[in-house]
């Protein structure tokens, strides 16, 4: 159930130049998602006005983890946050990525497949509780992490420790293969399996996963990082275009083109139902 709290920051520490892990105190959470996001803004503070929409990295005792890009002024004004400040949270919001094995958004046929995550860069939020999860359920998973160079594949450690297979690329070759995330997906949907994919990311790269997942024949499920306003389905600000009418929830459709709202009915979609060409 979502709230709408003002809440104590716990820590709030760089681990790469650019990244940061913002930890918060939420007394009587009960549980989140893979998948779902908070709206947070720095209490007190009118400039920047909106809130900003952030994936949960993890689960604290009382509390949420969350790892942050530093891309603009938002995130930049975080980064002064020190323990004992107060932010202003809404949520938990949104929808998940389904688990295969208990999910009641996993579809007919999807349960125990083994499942292909793949990240590029800060796109790896969601997929650390997805593993903490898919660890008690028993469902089989790998992780493609991929990010322009070393610095940009923050929370690696904590994967490692979850004791995920992983595979690495990056664009400079300083980590792992050298080139692009979509090479380690083409790679790993060669081999044989029964597979689904789940992809957090850049818009691109989320569009050449679900490329080559639909040309695989996989089911997979992109987690969109649309700019968000109000978080709520009241603006329609995060709009983004859908190929059909069929399950337009609190979505609209003016003059046949047919719109989902990002912040209500996902952030994750079945990748086919996605307009790339509109992306
Ligand atoms: C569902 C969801 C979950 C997210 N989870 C995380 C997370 O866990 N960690 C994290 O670091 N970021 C996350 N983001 C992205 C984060 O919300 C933006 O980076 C943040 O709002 C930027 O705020 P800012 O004030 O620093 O940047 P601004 O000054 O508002 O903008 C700076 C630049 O960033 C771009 N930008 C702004 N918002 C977004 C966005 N949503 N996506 C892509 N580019 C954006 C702007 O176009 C501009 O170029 C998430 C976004 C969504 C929609
Ligand atoms: S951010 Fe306002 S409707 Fe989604």
């Amino acid at each position: 159930m979502e709230s709408n709290k003002t809440v104590e920051v716990l820590y709030n520490k760089q681990i790469l130049p650019a990244y940061y892990k913002l930890g918060i105190g939420w007394k009587g959470l009960t549980d989140i998602e893979p998948g779902q996001f908070v709206m947070l803004r720095l209490t007190g503070r009118i400039d920047p006005l909106l809130r900003r929409p952030f994936g949960v990295y993890k689960i604290l005792g009382q509390g949420i983890e969350i790892l942050y890009k530093v891309v603009g002024k938002g995130t930049r004004l975080m980064t002064g946050l020190r323990p004992g400040d107060m932010v202003d949270i809404l949520g938990p919001l949104g929808n998940s990525f389904p688990n295969p094995i208990s999910s009641p958004f996993a579809k007919e046929g999807q349960r125990g497949m083994k499942i292909i995550m793949v990240a590029g860069g800060i796109g790896i939020v969601p997929f650390y509780l997805l593993g903490v999860k898919g660890q008690w359920s028993g469902s089989r998973q790998v992780l493609l992490f991929g990010g322009m160079g070393k610095e940009d594949l923050p929370g690696l450690e904590d994967f490692k420790k979850l004791g995920i297979n992983i595979f690495i690329s990056t664009e400079d070759g300083s980590v792992g293969k050298k080139g692009l995330v979509t090479d380690l997906l083409k790679k790993e949907l060669s081999k044989k399996g029964n597979y689904i994919v789940y992809a957090c990311g850049p818009k691109g790269m989320l569009k050449e996963v679900a490329r080559i997942a639909d040309k695989a024949g996989v089911a997979c499920y992109v987690s969109l990082d649309q700019v968000m306003a109000c978080g709520m389905g009241a603006c329609l600000g995060c709009a983004v275009k859908v190929r059909e009418r069929k399950n337009v929830g609190q979505g609209f459709s003016p003059a046949n083109v047919f719109y989902k709202i990002v912040c209500k009915d996902g952030p994750v979609f079945d990748a086919k139902e996605i307009d790339w060409e509109a992306i």
